[in-house]
């Protein structure tokens, strides 16, 4: 409640926001470090790789995102990212509520900027403008080479993709037995892959472009749906101004920078399913119209979270 009131009482104007795959699980995407998410779920064994590769992602499966294997061999992460790479453009997800509160922040005036690890592309399917939005992590729906930059077509990407690349999932029977390389039309090394952040480079351009102006304006700072634990991204919440209310959004405690428990502290911690979170907070603002009107852009999770609860109000 007294979050809504803060924010109806127009003591707060500059809201910002730090996301991560949590906020895109209720549209059918797993996140990374849940049981069942990307690494818990990382069969090795299944990818083509040198058994020292293997062993090293057994040891650490943010492995299969490193810079330093991708550029050794470029096949663990095609195969694993193959079905995320496939499903670009084809309308298979859709934005959640968390998402949706994003744009209707948007829509009142007060978003600053959205700083999201996600590559799914699901904020770009808000109406929220590309100049708020900050893919801290890249995109996975442009494609690129990793060592001279050449961009790819990314529907000629999505096709060798599928004519190239074999199918750990078992879901395309048309999917190659074995992986052949994707080669860089112009300096034909095999680093063709989609424009995210591999560990081991460099973020974005536009994070360190706005970063330290919109940790100083903001005067409201949403966590919501990451475990905190990839830097730069996870040391935004300690750039704020020291008046700037955080409230982390989780269904767990994440991140040594808070301070839920101290009396007049000035964080909140907002335990649970983002999607059931960021819908209360809309309906105590009185935004449930303005979200009505998206419902039919919202994932069916989604959807069907807000008709039980505007069924329950009548
Ligand atoms: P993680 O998988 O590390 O963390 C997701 C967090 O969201 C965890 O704390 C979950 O408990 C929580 N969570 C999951 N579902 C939720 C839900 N429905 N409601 C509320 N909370 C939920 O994902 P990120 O923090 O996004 O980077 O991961 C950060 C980076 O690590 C990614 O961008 C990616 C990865 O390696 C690169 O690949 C460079």
């Amino acid at each position: 409640n007294g979050l809504a009131q803060l924010i109806s009482s127009g003591r707060v104007r500059n809201i910002g926001f730090l996301t991560g795959a949590g906020v895109s699980v209720a549209a059918g995407i797993p996140d990374f470090r849940s049981p069942g998410g990307m690494y818990d779920t990382l069969k090795p064994e299944l990818l083509t790789a040198s058994e020292s590769e293997r062993n090293y992602m057994r040891a650490d499966p943010t492995a299969v995102v490193c810079r330093e294997i991708f550029e050794r061999n470029q096949f663990p992460y095609m195969e694993l990212r193959r079905p995320f790479i496939l499903a670009q453009g084809t309308g298979q997800w859709k934005p959640t509520i968390s998402h949706m509160f994003v744009q209707l922040c948007h829509e009142k005036g007060m978003l600053t900027r959205l700083y999201t690890q996600n590559i799914d592309g699901l904020d770009y399917q808000t109406s929220v403008p590309h100049e708020f939005i900050i893919p801290v992590h890249g995109s996975l729906a442009v494609a690129s080479c990793h060592f001279c930059e050449e961009p790819y077509p990314f529907k000629d990407f999505q096709q060798k993709l599928r004519e190239n690349i074999k199918d750990i999932y078992k879901q395309d029977e048309n999917a190659p037995k074995e992986s052949t390389n994707i080669l860089c039309l112009k300096c034909k090394k095999p680093g063709v892959k989609p424009a995210t952040v591999l560990f081991g480079s460099s973020l974005p351009r536009a994070f360190f472009d706005h970063y330290e102006a919109d940790m100083r304006k903001i005067d409201l700072f949403f966590i919501a749906g990451t475990s905190l634990v990839v830097g730069p991204a996870n040391r935004l919440p300690l750039m704020v101004d020291k008046n700037c209310i955080r409230v982390l959004v989780n269904n767990e405690k994440v991140g040594d920078c808070f301070n839920f428990d101290a009396e007049d502290s000035r964080d909140l911690f907002v335990d649970g399913n983002c999607d059931n979170s960021f819908l209360e907070l809309i309906s105590k603002l009185g935004w449930l119209e303005d979200l009505q009107e998206h419902a039919e852009e919202l994932a069916p999770s989604g959807s069907d979270l807000l008709k039980k609860l505007l069924q329950s109000r009548v």
